[in-house]
């Protein structure tokens, strides 16, 4: 058997359980969808959105994407922003990292990757910023997971720049946001950031007329 017709084969088994448990599993999801939370993760294979949450499907809508970047002119991520916040009306938004992220390593590196370069440059400007406070940490692996948790935390605040949240923010005060950061040693998630309305940043981010 090809490895791709296990998949195909589970998916028959998954499908028949899900019938077998609730006959009306499918016809319910199927009517619509009202998640409560937006995830923007990692396009990591090990950092699947559902399983580690024990969520189901119709829980979480979700983006992900290499070492999880919000970045501003992204038309993708911005996309999936405005319809979960506007249409979907998320409660909260994670944007979930993961210790040991190939992408943040890549963008610690000197080596040029290619077209993933430009993609990474987001992660070495967050370097840039805390550049004292890594070069005081000698274990590359330990400065690499530093850098992990400073971008989920850079990232956090680019959704707060963004129109699309600061606009529902003086609607309904929500979406809150939250950066979280994946162990994949030990399956553990560890918040680190929740920013709701009100949040501070500086001036020059906040629009007065969204
Ligand atoms: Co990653």
């Amino acid at each position: 058997m090809n490895s791709y017709e296990r998949l195909l084969l589970h998916n028959k088994a998954w499908a028949a359980e899900q019938v077998a448990e609730d006959p009306e599993y499918f016809a319910r999801l199927a009517s619509i969808q009202r998640p409560e939370f937006l995830w923007i993760g990692c396009s990591d294979s090990r950092v699947p959105a559902n399983s580690i949450t024990g969520t189901q499907p119709g829980e979480v809508f979700v983006h992900r994407n290499v070492a999880n970047l919000v970045v501003n002119t992204d038309l993708n991520l911005l996309t999936v922003l405005e319809y979960a916040v506007v249409y979907l009306e998320v409660k909260h938004i994670i944007v979930c990292g993961h210790y040991g992220c190939g992408g943040v390593k890549a963008a610690m590196s000197r080596h040029s990757f290619g077209l993933i370069d430009p993609w990474l440059r987001n992660i070495k400007d967050v370097y840039r910023v805390h550049e004292a406070e890594f070069k005081a940490i000698a274990d590359p692996e330990t400065r690499c997971n530093r850098l992990v948790e400073r971008s989920v935390v850079e990232q956090v605040m680019n959704l707060a720049k963004t129109t699309v949240v600061q606009r529902a923010w003086q609607k309904h005060q929500s979406p809150h946001l939250h950066g979280w950061v994946y162990g994949l040693n030990d399956g553990v998630l560890k918040p680190l950031v929740r920013k709701g309305p009100g949040v501070e940043l500086p001036e020059i981010y906040q629009y007065d007329d969204v």
